[in-house]
């Protein structure tokens, strides 16, 4: 049975260790303030991603070859594919996202500079199993930027791996985006901007799950936490009591659940994963890829990787 967003955020928000899922951040809000965050001098991926890929477009694009449907997977804004589109040179462009109506204006946009690709909005869940039968036989290049994989645990991200792989159908391949482990202080300031945009991030969270549930989060009642955990190789991101809270998780056709929150209690919002240069490479291989090349910046604080699928 497929589930609802509805029964699926009931679910998480009553399990043992309390969470909302992070795909829940992007309504138009949050894909707003998530585009604040990247000009953030404290936020280093995303330029960081970005120099990687203006330093060795050429080299990128001789990798990735030909590319009939360049597949853009969380596109968000669409700024990162539209800056490949003159070296890649895509024949039909596909940004798929959960956040409709923001990506939906991007692909409106992005359409009326490049006239000449064929280009498509798709509204999508990536966390459910992805399946492109109509373009079977053409060559896909799938491209995952902004270490949007950090946010699946190690076998989600697997099984993530895995699906694309068969999906290229051996004529195909991935291009990603992957951020590194790095000193602690560098990765906690990251997550902890001193402006606060990333806790509003977070929070914003919340109101979004007040739509979709007709919950009564109070966003006084909660603050941002975020931290490197070592032992997991993850920044942690959570929202946290600051008093003892009961929310009244509620809407029309479900029956009516109150949570007890303590002072200091924790809702887990978000993983982000760091990984090793050769460990991530490793996991591509084993899923399916293979053909690796890899790019990153001076202080190896991110990582650029272009795979093709095993025929
Ligand atoms: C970290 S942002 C990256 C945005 C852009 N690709 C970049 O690199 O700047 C993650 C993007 O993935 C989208 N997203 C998050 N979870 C998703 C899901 N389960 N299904 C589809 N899109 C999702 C968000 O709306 C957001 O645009």
């Amino acid at each position: 049975m497929k589930q609802t967003l509805l029964e699926e955020l009931h679910l998480s928000l009553t399990a043992d260790v309390p969470f909302i899922s992070p795909k829940f951040f992007y309504d138009d809000i949050g894909s707003h303030l998530f585009d604040v965050i990247t000009l953030l001098e404290e936020y280093y991926p995303t330029r960081t991603e970005q120099s990687i890929m203006d330093t060795y477009r050429s080299a990128i694009a001789e990798a990735v070859g030909a590319c009939d449907v360049l597949l853009d997977l969380g596109a968000g804004n669409c700024a990162k594919a539209s800056q490949l589109f003159n070296s890649i040179k895509p024949k039909q462009y596909r940004a798929l996202d959960i956040s409709k109506e923001y990506l939906e204006a991007a692909v409106a946009d992005l359409q009326k500079q490049f006239p000449h690709i064929c280009m498509s909005a798709e509204a999508i869940d990536l966390s459910l199993p992805l399946a492109f039968p109509d373009i079977a036989e053409r060559r896909k290049i799938f491209f995952f930027p902004g270490s949007s994989i950090g946010n699946y645990d190690p076998e989600k991200a697997d099984q993530f791996f895995i699906n694309i792989a068969s999906e290229c159908h051996g004529n195909g391949g991935l291009l990603i985006g992957v951020d590194l482990v790095k000193d602690h202080e560098t990765l906690n300031l990251a997550y902890n901007d001193p402006l606060g945009v990333t806790a509003a991030f977070n929070l914003n969270i919340l109101l979004h799950v007040n739509r979709i549930m007709g919950s009564n989060f109070n966003l006084q009642d909660w603050e941002h936490y975020a931290f490197f955990n070592e032992a997991q190789s993850r920044i942690e991101m959570h929202l946290r009591a600051r008093s003892d809270v009961e929310v009244r998780l509620s809407s029309e056709g479900t029956k009516e659940h109150v949570i007890q929150f303590k002072a200091g209690d924790l809702i887990h919002t978000e993983n982000s994963y760091k990984y090793t240069q050769d460990g991530f490479t490793e996991k591509i291989r084993r899923a399916g890829f293979d053909n690796i090349h890899t790019w990153t910046d001076p202080k190896k604080h991110f990582l650029v990787c272009f795979a093709n699928a095993k025929k």
